[in-house]
């Protein structure tokens, strides 16, 4: 009697907590990037590719773009149902926004990850984040297309596990540096583990999510 009391609302409470460090670690990373548009100027620029970025303006700015629309509007799509419901349309609106964002910044990361810095295994495993990224994005909209919301909500949270790999990357690269791993090989590692163990949350939190739901039934 007392769990049942006491289980839901904790889980409420890290609810909150869990989508508080969410927005504002999304915030932090849109003001990052948006030094790229707000200062004209090489000197903002991620240091051991500026001759790449130069070269590749358009491709590294759509990218950073369509990626920054993506990172903040993503939070708000995971406010709790009785929100959304409430303000379905906007939530609509948000969503396909949202997926424009991760469109045009999915194909700008692919781009980009073919002149990624730390050779063909950094390329790997931004190549395969973006086409990952993408798919994940196809997904949860065909699954809306059809109406299937819990499916949907499902492919979503994958996608925005994978969309928070901006901000992992940065948090495992701080890491590395606090504990004196040489730049390069950090770069190396981070180029996967910004964003694999994000799908593994994902799954974790989608099984708490619904967890009386197989995760592949029609809502
Ligand atoms: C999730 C899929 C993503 C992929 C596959 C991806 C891929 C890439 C690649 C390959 C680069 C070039 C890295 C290099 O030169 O070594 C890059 C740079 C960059 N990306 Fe992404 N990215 C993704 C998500 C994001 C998101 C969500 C943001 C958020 C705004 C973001 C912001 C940036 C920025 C600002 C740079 C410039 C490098 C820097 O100054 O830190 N990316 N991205």
């Amino acid at each position: 009697m007392t769990k049942a009391l006491i289980v839901p609302s904790n889980r409420g409470t890290l609810k909150k907590i869990g989508w508080t460090i969410m927005i504002l670690l999304a915030l932090l990373m849109f003001l990052l990037a948006s030094r790229y548009l707000i200062f004209n100027s090489k000197e903002v620029y991620f240091e051991q590719q500026k001759v790449i970025y130069s070269a590749h303006m358009m491709a590294i700015l759509t990218h950073i773009v369509g990626s920054m629309m993506a990172t903040i509007l993503g939070p708000f799509q995971f406010l709790p149902k009785i929100i959304t419901n409430r303000y379905l349309n906007l939530h609509r609106w948000l969503g396909r926004t949202y997926l424009m964002g991760v469109l045009v910044g999915g194909f700008g990361g692919l781009y980009m990850a073919f002149l990624a810095y730390g050779g063909l295994v950094a390329r790997l495993g931004f190549g395969i984040l973006a086409i990952v990224w993408l798919l994940t994005g196809l997904m949860a909209y065909q699954k809306i297309r059809r109406k299937e919301i819990q499916i949907h909500r499902q492919w979503m949270v994958r996608n925005y596990a994978l969309t928070f790999a901006a901000v992992t990357l940065r948090l495992w690269l701080i890491l590395f540096q606090v504990v004196g791993v040489e730049f390069i090989d950090a770069y190396i590692t981070v180029a996967w583990l910004s964003w694999v163990p994000n799908l593994i949350i994902a799954e974790f939190i989608i099984n708490r999510i619904s967890p009386n739901q197989p995760s592949y039934t029609t809502a």
